[in-house]
């Protein structure tokens, strides 16, 4: 165990926020997103975000991505500063890769050319060398029989599982996603986390899921962050001390269902304050 997670330690995939604030155009409507937000994610750790809609969850991952700047506070990737006082955007970069929840495959370009396309456009591997390891990552997925296939002649899943494996051909330390699997029926969505579950028991790569799902978040997650009400804030972990591979099984357990629960009293205690003071809409 004590092996596990040195080695972990060491591929990297910690993430630090310390004290985050963001406040959305301060000179005008000043909108308070994230305020003196701190968070501390081990390498390798399956971290789902949960909170109230509307509570600054997509504003926290979007600077952890370096899409926006932050007002205060620090986040480093392992022992890098990526934003802070001196630098307050991070820069975008292979080490943080962001699955978005529409899906961004480029229609024109076959499963395989899009899984390729990063490392090519990044100049990190010749045409070549990139085909030749989105083919074995495709396969170690499952989806060598669709790799010459373009993204609108495979289903919604597909592609998302496809988008996951163009992700990781970049070995990001972070993979950062944002309700991946939000419009998806339940039994797409139960294929999306057996698939997701089996690449992150390959790649102990970093996990930033943000979901609305408390079951998911269970189900999937190491912990989960429990955010208040905008400004968001960590209100709460539920450490998900259920043991790994899982399998659909669990969803039955006692161990399982209290573990729901635990998050949805927070979460909704979360939800009736930001209904009461007007926010758009219920977790
Ligand atoms: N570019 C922007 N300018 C001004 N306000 C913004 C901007 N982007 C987001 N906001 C506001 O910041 C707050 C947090 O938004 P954010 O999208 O981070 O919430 P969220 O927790 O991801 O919500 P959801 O669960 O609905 O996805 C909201 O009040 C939102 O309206
Ligand atoms: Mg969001």
């Amino acid at each position: 165990m004590q092996k596990e997670e040195t080695a972990r330690d060491a591929a990297g995939g910690r993430l630090s926020i310390r004290n985050v604030t963001k406040i959305y155009d301060p000179e005008g409507v000043n909108v308070m997103a994230v305020d003196d937000c701190s968070m501390d994610i081990a390498a390798g750790e399956v971290c789902m975000i949960v909170g109230p809609s509307g509570c600054g969850k997509t504003t926290l991952l979007n600077a952890i991505a370096g899409f926006h700047s932050i007002t205060t506070g620090e986040i480093y990737l392992d022992d890098q500063l990526l934003c802070g006082p001196s630098k307050p955007q991070a820069s975008m970069g292979a080490d943080r890769i962001v699955v978005f929840q529409h899906g961004a495959l480029f229609p024109w370009k076959t499963l395989l050319e899009n899984v390729a396309y990063g490392p090519i456009v990044q100049g990190s591997m010749t045409k070549e060398q990139a085909h030749a390891l989105g083919k074995v990552m495709l396969e170690e997925a499952g989806l060598s029989d669709v790799a010459d296939k373009y993204p609108g002649e495979v289903s919604s899943g597909m592609a998302r599982r496809v988008e996951i494996v163009r992700a990781l051909i970049n070995s990001p330390k972070v993979l950062l996603l944002d309700e991946p699997y939000r419009a998806m029926d339940a039994l797409t969505k139960s294929i999306m986390h057996e698939s997701l579950l089996e690449v992150y028991d390959r790649t102990k790569v970093t996990i930033f899921f943000i979901t609305h799902d408390l079951e998911e978040a269970i189900f999937l997650g190491d912990r989960v962050y429990v955010m208040t009400t905008r400004p968001c804030k960590l209100k709460k972990v539920v450490d998900v001390n259920i043991p790994r591979p899982r399998d659909y099984k669990i969803l039955s357990s006692e161990q399982f269902r209290l573990l729901v629960e635990e998050a949805k009293e927070a979460v909704h205690e979360e939800a009736l304050k930001a209904f009461q003071a007007g926010e758009r809409e219920l977790a």
